[in-house]
């Protein structure tokens, strides 16, 4: 490998409701296209069905405006980085067969990446003004399928402290939206009605769970029932309340996540804390991180906003660290709807 080797890599997510391809080179991204798919909101949820459909549709006019985007061919690519799991089977398919079809095509390697590493090692993307993590560090995945505390100890060698033992916590704020009415996905909507609402308006209770494990599920049943009895009441309860309801909501969820994130840096002595996964788009749990530095010491790293929800560019940057390391599977290109962070 020359010392300023010159990588272009191709990378292609698609393991939920979102169609992205994004082209780097090296650590810096050139491009990053995401097509969602809108068809969900209807059903309030994402049908895998209809996802694999619009995967379908929609990945040769992405990776096409891909490689348009980042001005370059498709013959200057030094390899094509996929993702492989966990995910929705049949959304992960289109991406791998594709990945390694046009992978093969070219004569070149296709590298397959772990989803949920992506998330976490999206903070190594090259960016003005970025900081990068030194190992070992603390990470809070958070997203529509998965609640982690991460200990990174390296690029490729990831502990799971702490995890969900029933919903996710995207799924606490997408269920609790659902409750109110709101479109899918609701955690940016109930992000954006809490800035306008009080978050001390309504209580709801946290689960107690031992350790580092969470839950969300008693939360989501609380929140159904509290909103069944005020509407009885008053049938404009939601309508009249919905910024106060939202912001009581975002609140609880978390005052959860942050109260389990300091016990992980007080349990591991590690105070190099990130944040991670969809859900790291919120602006409260941005903002009490942040806080973090002054009130307890800790160094925190809050990924850049369109790093933060499913893209291709989180695909790539792990592609290019495992073309470097030279660490990849040649012959590896198996959809895995289940896969631990903990598993390359
Ligand atoms: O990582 P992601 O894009 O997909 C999965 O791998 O699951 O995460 C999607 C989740 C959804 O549950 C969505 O509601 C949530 O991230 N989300 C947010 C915000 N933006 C996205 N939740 C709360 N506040 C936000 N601003
Ligand atoms: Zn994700």
């Amino acid at each position: 490998m020359p010392n300023n080797p010159e990588i272009y890599i191709l990378a292609i997510e698609s393991s939920c409701d979102d169609t992205s391809a994004a082209v780097l080179y090296n650590d810096v991204v050139l491009s990053n296209v995401v097509a969602n798919q809108k068809i969900h909101s209807e059903f309030g949820g994402v049908v895998p069905e209809l996802a694999s459909r619009a995967h379908q549709q929609n990945i040769v006019p992405v990776v096409h405006q891909a490689l348009q985007k980042a001005n370059i061919v498709k013959n200057q690519l030094k390899a094509i980085a996929f993702t492989k799991g966990p995910g929705l089977m049949g959304s992960l398919l289109v991406g791998t067969s594709f990945a390694k079809s046009m992978a093969q095509a070219l004569d070149i390697p296709y590298i397959g990446v772990n989803h949920m590493q992506g998330h976490i090692l999206a903070h190594f993307i090259k960016h003005d003004n970025y900081k990068k993590p030194d190992f070992p560090f603390l990470c809070l995945t958070i997203s529509g399928g998965h609640t982690e505390i991460v200990k990174v100890n390296n690029y490729f060698e990831m502990e799971i402290l702490g995890e969900t033992l029933d919903d996710a916590v995207g799924e606490a704020f997408d269920k609790s939206a659902k409750i109110l009415g709101l479109d899918y996905p609701g955690g940016p909507l109930i992000d954006e009605y809490a800035k306008k609402g009080n978050p001390k308006a309504f209580k709801f209770s946290k689960p107690s769970v031992s350790g580092l494990n969470f839950s969300f599920s008693g939360l989501k049943t609380g929140i159904l029932y509290f909103v069944q009895k005020e509407t009885k009441k008053n049938s404009n309860f939601i309508s009249e309340n919905i910024y106060d309801i939202c912001a009581s909501i975002q609140a609880v969820i978390v005052a959860i996540l942050m109260e389990k994130l300091e016990a992980a840096v007080q349990k591991t002595g590690i105070k190099q804390v990130a944040i991670a996964g969809g859900v790291s788009a919120n602006s409260e749990i941005r903002k009490q991180l942040l806080e973090m530095e002054q009130k307890k010491g800790w160094k925190t790293f809050i990924p850049k906003f369109e790093y933060t929800t499913d893209n291709a560019a989180m695909i790539g940057i792990v592609g290019y660290l495992k073309y470097l390391a030279d660490s990849y599977n040649r012959n590896e290109s198996n959809a895995t709807a289940r896969l631990s962070v903990e598993k390359e």
